[in-house]
């Protein structure tokens, strides 16, 4: 019998419907709390996870934590042993960070909007500047669009510059850049399992910021045979797993990747697609266990 372990800070929506997809195909996943965890990193794989039962014990591990620093350091420490996670800590180091998953976009040659770095006031300015009005300041590490700032001038982005450095954490004094791209009212957010990009969602607001966690709305984007390969492209760019990409129509350049997530959120998604997305999720983790069911 397989033993499945679900990594979670507590059961969103998603989490809720992942657990009913295993229950549906006879496998009770264990939820593990991440508050919970307390490991010996010097130690090995047999020692008790929250439940009380072995790490090693688990064929599969889904990494479902709100917070990305305990998410990404259980993957790297469940890899080390040796123990399969969705998704691998390889693919979520990579997409945790928007800088890294420029890089690795690039590296692989797949479209994207053009970005910079600059970590000083002045080069930052200079950054902007060769990128154009309207530019993109991101935090690099960050999700539901919080503090994205689109400036139009210099004037803005001297005084984001001078908050993120005066204010800001360490974090935010990487200043990372992207052109503005003149998305059509929407962008698109596309869901990729293993090797398909299963559905899409186009998401559609009146605010440049489109996530439905902002407002944005939800409908059916249909997959082409141009998206389903670009998302695939993308995807094996950063590692490959359970994956979920932000996609712009530029008008002159066609489809950006803009950013990929590794813990994807999706309970807004199957409705409009009619893809039972957490049924997908579960069959592909399901695969990548040591052993089969
Ligand atoms: N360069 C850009 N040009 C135009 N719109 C953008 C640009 N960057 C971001 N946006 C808009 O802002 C939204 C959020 O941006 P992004 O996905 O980079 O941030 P995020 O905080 O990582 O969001 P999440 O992790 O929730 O997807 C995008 O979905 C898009 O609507
Ligand atoms: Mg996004």
């Amino acid at each position: 019998m397989m033993r499945v372990g679900m990594l979670v800070t507590h059961l969103r929506p998603e989490e809720k419907l992942l657990i009913a997809a295993f229950q549906a195909r006879g496998i009770e996943p264990d939820v593990l709390l991440d508050r919970e965890v307390n490991i010996d990193l010097t130690a090995g794989a047999d020692q008790p996870a929250p439940n009380g039962i072995a790490w090693s014990a688990y064929d599969i591990v889904l990494e479902r934590c709100v917070s990305t620093s305990r998410g990404m350091y259980l993957q790297a420490i469940l890899n080390a042993w040796g123990i399969p996670t969705i998704n691998s800590y390889a693919t979520a180091s990579i997409c945790a960070d928007k800088l890294l998953t420029t890089l690795a976009l690039a590296r692989a040659g797949i479209p994207q909007p053009t970005a910079r770095v600059a970590f000083d006031e002045d080069s930052a300015l200079e950054a902007v500047a060769a990128l154009g009005y309207p530019a993109v300041f991101k935090p690099v590490t960050g999700s539901w669009g919080r503090l994205l700032a689109k400036v139009n001038d210099r004037t803005a982005a001297e005084a984001i510059i001078e908050h993120r450095l005066t204010l800001g954490s360490y974090q935010h004094h990487t200043f990372y850049i992207q052109q503005y791209v003149d998305k059509p009212g929407r962008d698109i957010r596309a869901f990729v399992v293993g090797d398909e990009t299963i559905c899409a969602i186009y998401r559609s607001s009146a605010h440049w910021i489109t996530n439905t966690a902002r407002g944005g709305t939800a409908s059916n984007c249909p997959v082409t045979p141009e998206l389903n390969d670009l998302c695939l492209r993308a995807a094996r760019a950063v590692g490959g797993g359970v994956l979920a990409l932000d996609v712009f129509e530029d008008p002159q350049r066609g489809l950006l990747i803009n950013e990929i997530n590794h813990t994807m959120e999706f309970r807004n998604s199957s409705a409009p697609t009619g893809v039972d997305i957490a049924a997908r999720v579960v069959e592909y983790a399901i695969q990548q266990a040591r052993v089969t069911a």
